[in-house]
């Protein structure tokens, strides 16, 4: 797959792309990534890209004409999000929607795709009106420039492409993905006083799984539990679920 990302700062990429799983998946060629600075398509002689913004306000804008030229370079053509063809061409903005893994997983059906990287206050809204198919947000917050972000969508989406990551704990995670995950524990056995939980050294298959989805559930309960709303819940995960009330409801009456 190609990613070609459009930013004012290449260099902050590098080290990512060069380092573990997205580092290999570049080396392996399961990925092409392709870093375009686009002051390179400044138009005039002190290579400005950004300028103030129309009616007033702080802060700037990202002019539109280095971005069409670097979007040109990446074979995008304006017109493209009404024509519904093309290349996906997604603007990095905390006012997109957000990015959450069955966005990931559509994204990842895709051949290239091209990412905008956002500075200052935005870009130019007649780019986003003719180049632009997505605008995404990797969460509530504003981050200083839409490069995280890219590397945020870079990542999850190329851990999903075949080779890159194996495909038994693709399977395992998307099994679980509305789930929060499990506590993990590798060796040693005791660490600070503390040990690993009895089950977990059992060899009991069943009962490991049986756990593992206790854990899962109570964690999702408590930390996301609008999660455990919109998924359907099995017989089996339900009456976990009350098991987890009543022993939390318990803990509550010891604790006064
Ligand atoms: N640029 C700044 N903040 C962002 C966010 N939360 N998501 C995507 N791009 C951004």
């Amino acid at each position: 797959m190609i990613f070609n990302i459009l930013t004012l700062f290449p260099e902050i990429f590098k080290g990512y792309l060069e380092s573990s799983i997205i580092g290999r998946a570049a080396t392996k060629g399961f990925i092409t990534v392709n870093l375009v600075n686009i002051r390179d398509y400044a138009l005039d002689k002190h290579r400005s890209c950004d300028d103030y913004t129309y009616g007033g306000g702080a802060g700037m804008v990202l002019k539109p004409e280095p971005l069409a030229g670097a979007l040109n370079a990446v074979g995008v053509a304006p017109g493209r999000s009404e024509s519904g063809q093309g290349k996906r061409c997604i603007y990095l903005t905390p006012s997109g929607s957000l990015l959450d893994q069955k966005k990931v997983e559509g994204l990842a059906e895709e051949k290239e795709l091209v990412l905008i990287c956002g500075r200052y206050e935005g870009v130019d809204q007649r780019i986003l009106d003719s180049y632009v198919t997505d605008e995404l947000s990797v969460g509530d917050y504003v981050l200083s420039g839409g490069e995280v972000a890219a590397m945020v969508v870079l990542d999850s989406v190329s851990r999903l492409l075949a080779g890159v990551i194996q495909s038994d704990s693709l399977k395992e995670e998307s099994f679980r993905m509305d789930l929060l995950e499990y506590p993990q524990y590798t060796r040693p056995v005791e660490f600070k006083g503390k040990r690993v939980p009895e089950v977990l050294l059992s060899g009991d298959h069943a009962k490991i799984a049986c756990w593992r989805l206790k854990k899962s559930l109570a964690r999702t309960f408590n930390v996301r539990p609008e999660l455990l709303m919109r998924r359907s819940n099995s017989r089996e995960e339900i009456e976990l679920i009350e098991k987890i009330i009543d022993e939390m409801n318990e803990e509550g009456e010891a604790n006064g």
